[in-house]
C-alpha cells in the first residue's frame, strides 16, 4: 500500500490544459456578467510547472466603467467623479494607494446620496475595490468587502430581484473561495464552492438558469479542479461529469473535461473509498483519456481551437504515465512520443518537465525524436 502511494505521489497526472473557450467566455458572452467573477481551471504549463492552482479571474467589465452611471442626475456626479479618478489611478497611473482612496470616496459618496447598495453599479464599486486589494495581495481586505456583499446578495429584498442577486451571490462565493485558497483556508473555500454549486444546480433543476451555460460549465469545472487538487476525487469526478453533460454538441471543452476525468480517476490514490482496485481505476482512467483524444479529433474543423491540440498533448502524456504505472513500457514510450508531437502543435503549453521525468523513469533516450 505504502509503496503504491509513494509511487502515485511522485507521478501525479498532468492537469489538463487551459480551456480557451472557457477562458474567454466573458468576452464573447452578451449575457449579463456584471456580478463579479467566475474562475477557470488550470493551464498545464503553469500548473504543472508550479504545482499550484492557476485561477483565471474574469474581468469585471462592464462594471462601473466610465459612463455606466446614468448620465443626468446631479447626485451621481460625486460618485462618478471619484470612480473615474479611482479607475484612472488603478489602471493608468498605477498609483494604487490613490486609487484606493478614490474608491473609498466613491463608496462614501454613493452612501451619502442614498444610492441603492444592491444595485449592480453600487455593488460594482465595492467589487472593483475588492479586486484591487486582491491583486495587491491584501486578501483580508478583499475578503471583508466580498463577504459583506455576499451577505447582502443572499438576502434579496424582493422576488423580482432574486435571480439577479442570487447570480451575483454565486459569483461572489466563487471569488471568495479563490481568496480562501490564497489564504489556505480550505474550510471556507469548501463552504463557498459547495454553496455556489448547490445553488446553481438547485436553480437549474427548476429551469431557472442563473448564469449563462458557458459560465456554469466553467464554474463547475473550477470547483471540480479544486476538489481534485485537494485530493477529493470523489467530489471532483461527478462535477466534471455534470459539466461535460452540459456541453452540446460536444466540442474541445468536452475533450478537455474527459481528460480531467481521466486525471481525477488515475490520481485518486489507493485509499479512495470505493470498491474498485487500483488497476481497475487505471484502466478506467486510460479509457477516459483515450475518449478525450478521440473527442478532440472528432470536433468539426470550424469548432476546433487550441484546446483540442492541448488536450491531445496532455491526454497522451497522461496515457504514458498510466502505461508506466501499469508497467507497460512500450506503450508508455509510444504515448510519450505522441505527446511530444502534439505539444509541438501548441504554442502555449509546456510539458517538457513531465516528458523529461518520464523519460528518465523509462530510461529512454529521445535523441531520435528530437527536432
Ligand atoms: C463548447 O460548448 C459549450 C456549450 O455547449 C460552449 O459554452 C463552449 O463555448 C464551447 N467551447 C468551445 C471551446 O467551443
Ligand atoms: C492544431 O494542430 C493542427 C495540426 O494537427 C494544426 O494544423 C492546427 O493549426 C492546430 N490548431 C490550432 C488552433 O492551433
Ligand atoms: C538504461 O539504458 C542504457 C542503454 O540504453 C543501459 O546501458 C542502462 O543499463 C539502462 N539503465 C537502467 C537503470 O536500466
Amino acid at each position: 500500500m505504502t509503496s503504491v502511494r509513494l509511487r502515485l505521489a511522485s507521478r501525479r497526472l498532468l492537469r489538463p490544459p487551459d480551456v480557451r473557450g472557457l477562458r474567454t467566455f466573458s468576452a464573447n458572452s452578451k449575457a449579463r456578467l456584471h456580478g463579479a467573477t467566475a474562475v477557470i481551471l488550470a493551464g498545464v504549463g503553469l500548473a504543472a510547472a508550479s504545482g499550484a492552482a492557476y485561477i483565471y479571474w474574469h474581468k469585471l467589465s462592464p462594471y462601473p466603467e466610465e459612463g455606466i452611471f446614468p448620465a443626468s442626475p446631479v447626485k451621481l456626479n460625486a460618485v462618478s467623479k471619484h470612480l473615474r479618478l479611482a479607475l484612472y489611478y488603478a489602471e493608468h497611473a498605477v498609483d494604487y494607494p490613490r486609487a484606493i482612496c478614490h474608491y473609498n470616496d466613491a463608496i462614501q459618496a454613493a452612501h451619502d446620496h442614498n444610492l441603492d447598495p444592491r444595485a449592480d453599479t453600487t455593488a460594482g464599486i465595492h467589487i472593483k475595490l475588492a479586486f484591487l486589494y486582491k491583486s495587491l495581495g491584501r486578501y483580508g481586505n478583499a475578503r471583508t468587502i466580498l463577504e459583506s456583499l455576499l451577505a447582502d446578495a443572499q438576502r434579496p429584498a424582493s422576488a423580482q430581484d432574486s435571480n439577479r442577486l442570487t447570480a451575483r451571490a454565486v459569483r461572489l462565493a466563487v471569488s471568495l473561495a479563490d481568496i480562501a485558497m490564497c489564504l489556505k483556508d480550505y474550510k471556507a473555500a469548501d463552504d463557498h464552492f459547495h454553496w455556489a454549486i448547490h445553488t446553481l444546480l438547485l436553480h437549474r433543476a427548476q429551469n431557472r438558469h442563473l448564469l449563462p451555460t458557458e459560465e456554469t460549465i466553467a464554474l463547475m469545472a473550477t470547483a471540480a479542479e479544486y476538489f481534485r487538487e485537494t485530493n477529493r476525487p470523489i467530489l471532483a469526478a461527478p462535477l466534471f461529469l455534470k459539466a461535460l453533460d452540459m456541453i452540446n454538441p460536444p466540442n474541445c471543452t468536452s475533450a478537455h473535461l474527459m481528460n480531467s476525468i481521466a486525471a481525477t480517476i488515475s490520481g485518486a490514490g489507493p485509499d479512495v473509498s470505493d470498491s474498485s482496485t487500483f488497476a481497475q481505476r487505471q484502466e478506467s482512467a486510460k479509457s477516459w483519456a483515450e475518449k478525450a483524444i478521440q473527442q478532440a479529433k472528432n470536433v468539426p474543423r470550424q469548432l476546433k481551437d487550441q484546446t483540442c491540440n492541448q488536450t491531445c498533448a496532455t491526454a497522451n502524456i497522461n496515457l504514458a504515465i498510466i502505461a508506466d504505472i501499469l508497467n507497460d513500457r512500450n506503450e508508455a514510450i509510444v504515448r510519450l512520443q505522441d505527446a511530444k508531437v502534439w505539444a509541438k502543435k501548441c504554442f502555449n503549453i509546456d510539458i517538457n518537465e513531465q516528458v523529461k521525468q518520464l523519460e528518465q523513469r523509462l530510461n529512454y533516450s529521445t535523441q531520435v525524436y528530437k527536432g
